[in-house]
Parts: C-alpha cells; sequence; structure tokens
C-alpha cells in the first residue's frame, strides 16, 4: 500500500473517533483483566502513523496487476511469509489417517437432524491423537446440505443440551469438563438447521491443549523430526497452525460424508479460533466461505496500530500460538513484512465476513474494519466486490459483500446477531 492510501485509512480512521472513544468507557467484558488492560492502548490519537505493506507489490517490488499473477506468485509469496514469520509452516495432511463413524442418529433433536460423531485418528495408533467430530446434518432435504464448520472451546458435549452427544473434550484452559449445553447460547444448532444448514464442530483441544506445552500432547508431535525435544526452528508452527491444520482434516473428512455439500462449507471462528479459521481459510481453498467473530490481535485486526493487545503481548501470554519468529515483532510491528489486511485477501476472491463489537476493545474493532478494507484491492482485481464503505458502518447495521463486515453493540462473543448476518451471508454466496 502506498503512502497516500495508507494515510487516507489513517483519515477514515480519525472520523470515527468519537463512537470509539465512547466504546472504551462501555469496555468491560470479560477478558482484559484490569492489570493487563490498563498496560494497552486505547487511545486513537496513540496509534502510530503506519504504512501498511501492498498486498498487490511483489517482494521484489513489481505491482501485481493480473488475476493471474496474484494466484500464480502474489498469494505463495504471501503464504510463505505468513507461514515464516507469523504462524509458521503447516505440514499437509499426516500419511496416516483413519475416519471412524462412532455414532448416528438419523432421528435426533426431535426428527430434526441426524447427529453423527465421526472420529479422525492422526498417526496410525489407537491412543494417538484425534479429533472427534460433531455433525448435525438438517433432516428432510433432498440434496446434500451446506455446512458450518467451525472449532468449539469446551467440549462438543457443550454446543447443545442433547444427551446424545458424548461428553468429550475439556475446557481448554479450565480444569473441569463443563456441563452439557453450557456454550449452546454460542452455537444456536435449531436456527442453523431449520435454514437449512449443516454444523459440524470439534473441540479444538482434540488437536492441541492450549496451554505453553500443550504440543507435547498434540498433533505437532507426531510431524516433528526430534519428538520431545524442546527445540523449535524458528518457522515452526505454532498452536494456530495445528488448530487450522485440523480443520483441513476436518474437511477431509466431509468430502467423503454424503450428507454434506462438499462444495459449500462454510468456516466460522470466535476470538483465538476466529485467528484460526482465518489462518485455515488462508491456506486452504475447499473453505469457499470465512467467517472471522471478534478475532483481533494476530487474526482479522492490523497489528501495526497496536491497539487493544499487541504483538509484544499476544507473543508474552501465549507463546505458544505463533511461531517463534513472530516474537521478534513485539518491539517492532513496522518490521514485520505482512499485516493482517494481507490475511484477509489471502481468502480473496471468496467471501470473507469480518466481525468487530464495540466493547470488545481488546480486539481492536477499527482496526479489524481496516483491514478488512484493505483487503478490498485484491478482491477488486479479482472482479468481486467487496466492502463497498470506507469508514465503518453503525453499530448492529452488516455491509459488503464479498468481504462482509458489522460491529454489533456489546462485548467479546458470538450472539444471535452475528449468526443472523452470518447466515444471511451464507444464503446469499452458496445462492440460496
Ligand atoms: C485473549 C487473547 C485474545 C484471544 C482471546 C480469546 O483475550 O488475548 O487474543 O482472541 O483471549 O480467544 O478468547
Amino acid at each position: 500500500m502506498n503512502r497516500s492510501e495508507a494515510m487516507k485509512i489513517r483519515r477514515s480512521l480519525g472520523r470515527a473517533k468519537l463512537g470509539w472513544t465512547f466504546g472504551i468507557l462501555l469496555m468491560g467484558g470479560p477478558l482484559p483483566t484490569a492489570a493487563w488492560a490498563a498496560e494497552a492502548n486505547y487511545d486513537e490519537s496513540r496509534v502510530p502513523d503506519y504504512i501498511l505493506p501492498d498486498p498487490l507489490r511483489k517482494e521484489n517490488g513489481r505491482p501485481v496487476k493480473s488475476a493471474q499473477a496474484w494466484r500464480d506468485q502474489r498469494r505463495p509469496e504471501l503464504l510463505r511469509l505468513f507461514e515464516t514469520h507469523v504462524y509458521g509452516r503447516t505440514p499437509g495432511p499426516t500419511k496416516r489417517m483413519e475416519f471412524k463413524v462412532r455414532s448416528v442418529d438419523p432421528d435426533a433433536l426431535g426428527g430434526k437432524a441426524t447427529r453423527k460423531e465421526v472420529t479422525i485418528h492422526f498417526g496410525g495408533a489407537p491412543d494417538g491423537p484425534q479429533l472427534r467430530l460433531l455433525i448435525y446434518a438438517p433432516n428432510g432435504r433432498e440434496r446434500p446440505a451446506p455446512a458450518f464448520l467451525g472449532l468449539n472451546f469446551n467440549g462438543n458435549h457443550t454446543v447443545h443440551a442433547d444427551p446424545g452427544i458424548t461428553i468429550a473434550g475439556g475446557g481448554g484452559e479450565r480444569a473441569a469438563v463443563p456441563d452439557r449445553g453450557s456454550s449452546s447460547r454460542r452455537w444456536p444448532v435449531e436456527t442453523i438447521l431449520d435454514r437449512g444448514y449443516a454444523l459440524v464442530t470439534a473441540w479444538y483441544g482434540d488437536l492441541e491443549p492450549d496451554r505453553a506445552d500443550g504440543w507435547k500432547e498434540g498433533v505437532r508431535e507426531l510431524f516433528r523430526p526430534n519428538p520431545g525435544s524442546r527445540e523449535f526452528p524458528p518457522d515452526a508452527w505454532g498452536a494456530i497452525g495445528a488448530w487450522a491444520w485440523g480443520l483441513s482434516r476436518a474437511m477431509d473428512y466431509l468430502e467423503t460424508d454424503p450428507d454434506i455439500d462438499r462444495d459449500r462449507v462454510a468456516l466460522i471462528g470466535h476470538s483465538r479460533l476466529g485467528k484460526t479459521a482465518l489462518w485455515a481459510g488462508a491456506q486452504d481453498e475447499r473453505f469457499k466461505i470465512v467467517i472471522s467473530n471478534n478475532s483481533g490481535c494476530g487474526g482479522a485486526a492490523l497489528s501495526r496500530r497496536q491497539f487493544g493487545e499487541t504483538v509484544e503481548r499476544i507473543n508474552r501470554v501465549f507463546p505458544h500460538w505463533f511461531c517463534a519468529r513472530f516474537k521478534e515483532y513485539g518491539a517492532g510491528e513496522d518490521r514485520l513484512p505482512v499485516d493482517q489486511h494481507q490475511l484477509i485477501a489471502l481468502i480473496a476472491p471468496r467471501p470473507v465476513y469480518v466481525a468487530s463489537a464495540a466493547e470488545d476493545l481488546w480486539a481492536d474493532p477499527r482496526g479489524e474494519f481496516l483491514a478488512a478494507l484493505a483487503a478490498e484491492p485484491v478482491y477488486r482485481l479479482l472482479g468481486r466486490p467487496g466492502l463497498g464503505v470506507n469508514d465503518p458502518p453503525p453499530l448492529d447495521h452488516a455491509v459488503g459483500d464479498f468481504i462482509g463486515y458489522h460491529i454489533r453493540a456489546g462485548k467479546h462473543d458470538v450472539t444471535d446477531y452475528d449468526w443472523a448476518q452470518y447466515l444471511g451471508f451464507a444464503d446469499r454466496h452458496f445462492g440460496k
């Protein structure tokens, strides 16, 4: 991005300042605790000047002028930069992967859905790492169903109180196994089914427990030449890479499932799992829609703004999420060869949706909007209308075509309002 474009973004940033300052006063989500919220910047006037790296300028400085040059040169180049500097390199599928259908109930949820539980075994050992999928496919349809696929935080049995779901998975960073249906507020299963979509989910901790030494128990160990060792090359993948890899393996299974329309799978993720969805969607083009809900730093938000959570802080508190090299940029985001608008651009020309919440300043809603905006030139080059606006829309007002965006009133969360937008977006792009 050239200086005048960057300045344009900066100017539009100034215009909406009032609304965002108001948001700061309202902040009170469950996430930032007093100590580290205090060290974060929530003041627009203290956002440093920055110039975003241009998604359409190759490493050798040449501009990308055709869809083919984007596809053949710039896209692979950008993917490599994100691998090398942010998320680490993702290996291909493991040689030894097995799908086991554990249960099928054609009469689940009062006959509304077929519920399936499928385990994907990795590494050839029955007690090795595995990903347990929970699938609800709507009944009474003539064709395979389009689907939403998303990892969950607390175990499959938390997305719905349905007693037929096997209790599996713990609470991520929590020790106790949460109750059935305890996260159901974030997963409107019946609504999704009534709209004709299947829902596919799995607990992210199956792939790797979310803690600094989680790698010892997760899928990353399957690929290491030196299992058990604490030595990681600077571009070795982190936990976000492992979770994203798992989403692609779930997709490998879905391609074989006759209930699912493999050409209409939308990927969705919230917060750290929103970061994961974006990275998975950037790499794997089988995901035909990608939805980032409040993904923030390392997700949809521009790192260079240093607003709310910063690269320094995310690396310090979650050292396992990104590759080791990403830690070098805590003291200088402007040296990063990429920024997060380019991650969004990697999803082009497929539809992408970025959603923010007004009180979720930790995730830098404005930085999420600006990243979506700065991804637009790639969509334009590929002949797809993007956001269609230059300034953040009012609260609870969705905008955009192939790049969707809204900022919802309220806190860091996934709400019915968010889902209503995602279902509408999927209807539109999946031609329903
Ligand atoms: C923390 C973290 C964020 C992350 C969030 C979540 O707040 O700092 O980066 O998105 O947790 O995953 O809930």
